[in-house]
């Protein structure tokens, strides 16, 4: 048994049910300066107390989170692209590298470090591979991958996509899978036998991202890696409140969604 691997997993991933409220941050990578994320520092400290985990880049992590934090790191390391050279048609999302070594994760204390990879495009073998390096230094150091399942522009987030890529990850060594939510979800966790958490994607109605969480922990998902439907929510704490009930203590739609509503309301 690795004892660093597996106490930094179940720091990711509560030891009581095995699960999590990963709060994500880490857009500015290949975003910018995103609604709601302009000031992180601000927008972070009603949030924090309420995470089992922080998914960011080290730079984010560096100016915009006190050291004192006590919550565990999913470290963001691929990156090098942007929106605009990929609106620009210079370049496309998928064109990814790793962007910081095992060393500095270390040193920032990383729990977990997380690379996008990119099933179906045209950098698929560069991303992948991306993947096994970062596994291969994740044995050596004791650190668990955790694989996102990035979705090229014209790829479908469907079942047969994701689970293909899910499974791919796994297959790669990945510890941990972040992908979409889809129909048939129950299918691809049953595949893939690692935790599974989902992204939220784009902002929506909060009832709406309050089923979606409701419907992936049923499907058998690990928990969220949440974050445009929490920091750009009117109710940014109520609502990582009720993700946290959803994903944790069993809390139904309609019982997740009376924490969020007044607060909306107000
Ligand atoms: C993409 O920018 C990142 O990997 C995010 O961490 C991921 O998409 C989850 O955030 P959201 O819930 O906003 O989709």
């Amino acid at each position: 048994m690795n004892w660093g691997m597996e106490n930094r997993l179940r720091r990711i991933l509560d030891p009581s049910d095995g699960r999590t409220v990963m709060l994500a941050v880490d857009h500015g990578y290949f975003l910018g300066p995103l609604t709601g994320l302009e000031r992180l520092d601000r927008t972070l400290e009603p949030l924090l107390p309420h995470a089992d985990c922080l998914m960011i880049t080290r730079g984010a992590l560096r100016r915009a989170v006190p050291p004192a934090m006590r919550i565990p790191v999913m470290l963001r390391v691929s990156g090098g692209t942007s929106i605009a050279s990929d609106e620009a048609g210079v370049s496309s999302l998928s064109n990814e590298a790793l962007t910081c070594d095992v060393e500095d994760a270390i040193r920032l204390n990383a729990a977990g470090i997380t690379a996008s990879i990119f099933v179906g495009t045209e950098h698929e073998r560069q991303t992948l591979t991306n993947l096994t390096a970062l596994v291969d230094a994740g044995e050596r150091w004791g650190i668990p991958v955790m694989a996102v399942t990035a979705v090229g522009r014209q790829m479908a987030r469907d079942l047969r996509y994701l689970s293909l890529a899910s499974r791919i990850a796994v297959e790669l060594g990945a510890h941990m899978v972040k992908t979409y939510f889809c129909d048939g979800f129950e299918k691809l966790v049953e595949a893939c036998p690692v935790p599974v958490v989902i992204a939220g994607g784009k902002k929506v109605p909060e009832r709406d991202a309050l089923e979606l969480a409701r419907r992936a922990v049923d499907a058998g998902a690990a928990g969220v890696d949440m974050g445009r439907n929490i920091f750009q929510s009117a109710a940014p704490a109520a609502m990582i409140r009720a993700v946290r009930g959803i994903v944790h203590d069993g809390l139904t739609v309609d019982e997740a969604w009376q924490l969020v509503e007044p607060e909306l309301a107000r």
